[in-house]
């Protein structure tokens, strides 16, 4: 059989340590997949004494892990160290500097540094893959970049964050409020210490703006994602979302407007009949549609050792191929970096949609009509209103309401109207309802 690709590993965590129990286990097949064995040579993390999930003695330890592209005994650095500057991006940079393949998993540095690290892969003429940067063990770019490739993608959109569908799903299970179910995802290992990137939605729209690239043939643009997390969102919410048939799932969002690209996360309604309804716990799951394919599906755990390490060894198993001539290798997106599209992004106010509006309000009388004069003024036609007893908090009452369909900006102009209005305890919170 050819010569082993030799891979060095920088970062020996939670996925490192996957990575390398898949190697091991399955070896034989992953070396008749890639018309060679895959070897991994080189390892290297921040503490060298720090006990291991998995035996390291068959490897050689490097302590800088910024050199491992240089050494004469790897072909490939695999990153999954995270963090998208620092020792992660240095280590990028110099693997494809020293003209070696770069596999990472690290959705936040290929978001912000991704039209730079893909330059540097073309110059050098070296393969830069990141399947494990988006939704895990799903194959979700391969299957954008080669399944669909001959469609016009339209709209790509799914469940990007498991953290957040385990505490959305387990919030909807138990009627449970976010802050406690938080806290307990924490507890037991699901959340991470601090769980501000996974929450506040950023993670999600990492990833969204690495899945919009591949779709559309875009320039990445992480700051044009427009972002809002879970934290605000209430039992009651949740409650009254399903007695109006629906789920509350944190969904990214991005499509093509002419030659503009919008890109939101944002919790959403979805409806009891929509696939990502259904979609529990900490799973992902994309869909994307094709001007040709029609609606395409792509779900599975998006996270965990197991899975993450799947998507890094097929990249592995690519570029084993490639470089035994068997596939091409050195676009790292859909087209090359000259050639992706810079798109403006997009304003949200003349998206048509539904929404649902909640409001805490004072209890006390002519709150009401002054929040639907408000919907009046602004064209805001409503289609349900819900007035809730005491919501817990002192003297504050839900009000939450579905519109009928119309322009985003009119909903933005109603709350526009009552900033500042003594009525309301809180901010009004909006969630899209997501279309069949
Ligand atoms: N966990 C998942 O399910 C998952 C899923 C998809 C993608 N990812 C991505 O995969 C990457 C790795 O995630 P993970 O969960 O495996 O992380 P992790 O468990 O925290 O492991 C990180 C590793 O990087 C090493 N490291 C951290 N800072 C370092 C530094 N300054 N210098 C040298 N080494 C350093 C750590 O060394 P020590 O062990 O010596 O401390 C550790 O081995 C991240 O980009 C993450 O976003 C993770």
């Amino acid at each position: 059989m050819a010569e082993p690709l030799r891979v060095a590993l920088a970062g020996l965590g939670t996925v490192g340590a996957g990575v390398i129990r898949l190697v091991e286990a399955n070896a034989d097949l992953i070396a008749r997949r890639a018309g060679r064995p895959i070897k991994i040579t080189v390892i290297s993390a921040r503490d060298r004494s720090k006990k291991r999930p998995v035996d390291l003695t068959p490897y050689t330890w490097e302590d800088d892990m910024v050199i491992l592209g240089e050494r004469a005994d790897v072909d490939v650095v695999v990153e999954l160290v995270g963090g998208a500057d620092g020792p992660a991006l240095s280590c990028a940079r110099a693997t494809m500097e020293a003209g070696k393949a770069l596999v990472t998993a690290n959705k936040a540095m290929i978001a912000h540094h991704g039209l730079e690290l893909a330059a540097k892969a073309e110059a050098a003429k070296v393969a830069l893959k990141f399947e494990a940067a988006v939704a895990g063990g799903i194959p979700v770019i391969k299957g954008l970049r080669e399944g669909a490739a001959a469609n016009e993608i339209e709209r790509v959109y799914g469940i990007l964050n498991g953290t957040c569908n385990y505490i959305l799903s387990t919030m909807e299970d138990t009627g449970r409020d976010f802050a406690d179910v938080l806290a307990e995802a924490q507890a037991k290992g699901y959340a991470e210490a601090d769980p501000a990137f996974d929450i506040e939605g950023i993670d999600a729209a990492h990833k969204l703006s690495i899945l919009a690239a591949i779709s559309f043939g875009s320039k990445i643009d992480f700051p044009g994602v427009e972002t809002t997390g879970i934290t605000r969102l209430r039992a009651a919410d949740i409650a009254q979302a399903h007695a109006l048939g629906y789920v509350i799932r944190l969904i990214g969002m991005a499509e093509t407007q002419g030659d503009k690209l919008f890109q939101r996360v944002q919790p959403h309604l979805v409806p009891f009949g929509h696939p990502l309804a259904h979609v529990d716990g900490a799973t992902n799951a994309v869909v994307a549609e094709g001007n040709f394919s029609g609606r395409l599906l792509f779900q599975g755990a998006g996270a965990g050792d197991g899975p993450t390490a799947s998507a890094v060894v097929a990249d592995l198993i690519d570029i084993a191929r490639s470089t035994m001539g068997g596939g091409e290798i050195g676009v790292p997106f859909s087209v090359p970096v000259a050639e992706l599209e810079a798109m403006a992004p997009a304003d949200s106010g003349p998206r048509l949609g539904r929404a649902y509006i909640r409001f805490m309000v004072a209890d006390r009388p002519g709150v009401l009509a002054e929040i639907t004069a408000a919907m009046r003024d602004a064209g805001v036609s409503i289609e349900s209103l819900i007035q809730k007893g005491r919501a817990g908090d002192a003297g504050a009452v839900m009000v939450a309401m579905v519109t009928h369909e119309g322009p985003e900006s009119a909903v933005a102009e109603a709350l526009r109207l009552l900033e500042g209005s003594a009525s309301l305890t809180e901010p009004p919170l909006v969630m899209q309802l997501l279309g069949e």
